[in-house]
């Protein structure tokens, strides 16, 4: 049983890159956490935050998790504040590869504030815009890396550049691999 969780912050291109990433790998499939989770509840993670507010929200996202840690052969795209908990990160840690997907505030706001989806999936997390994304990097990227297997820099790059250097980190878990 082999998975890959995909961990890093908003814009770090998480859903894109376990797309290209299972593609890759060859006989994987894909998960993305919070598309997962909107479905179940039959509500935007927005609408989540706003009916049950964050606390709401991180119980379903750790509830969730336990069931992707089962997952086998699977590249999973977490949401960006999967790491905030302890139990999620040593979850995390025991069930699979922990790939950190990291990038620059200005490369992350550019690809965040690019996605037309932005405004209607995603709720505030605090002041927005630039400020937020460096306002959470500063708080989260330890977590990040107290988890996290293998970091990879996607700072300036396209996803499937990033994606190939993840595979290439990863080539023993490909077919005919080790
Ligand atoms: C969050 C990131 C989102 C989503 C939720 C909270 C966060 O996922 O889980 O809005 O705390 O950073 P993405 O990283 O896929 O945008």
């Amino acid at each position: 049983m082999r998975r890959v969780f995909l961990v890093g912050p908003r814009g770090s291109g998480k859903s894109t890159v376990a797309a290209l990433l299972a593609a890759r790998l060859g006989g994987w499939a894909w998960a993305d956490a919070d598309a997962l989770l909107e479905a179940r509840a039959g509500m935007t993670v927005r609408e989540i935050f706003a009916a049950e507010g964050e606390a709401g929200f991180r119980r379903r996202e750790a509830e969730l998790l336990g069931e992707l840690c089962a997952y086998d052969r699977h590249v999973i795209a977490t949401g960006g504040g999967v790491v905030l908990r302890e139990d999620n990160r040593e979850r995390l840690r025991r069930s699979g590869d922990v790939v950190w997907l990291s990038g620059d505030v200005d490369t992350l706001w550019s690809r965040i504030a690019g996605d037309a989806t932005t405004a209607e999936r995603r709720p505030a997390l605090g002041v927005g815009g630039r400020e937020e994304v460096a306002a959470l990097l500063a708080v989260r990227e330890p977590l990040y890396r107290a988890c996290a297997t293998h970091p990879v820099d996607t700072t300036g790059r396209p996803a499937e550049d990033v994606a190939e250097e993840v595979y290439r980190r990863l080539a023993p878990l490909a077919p005919g691999g080790q």
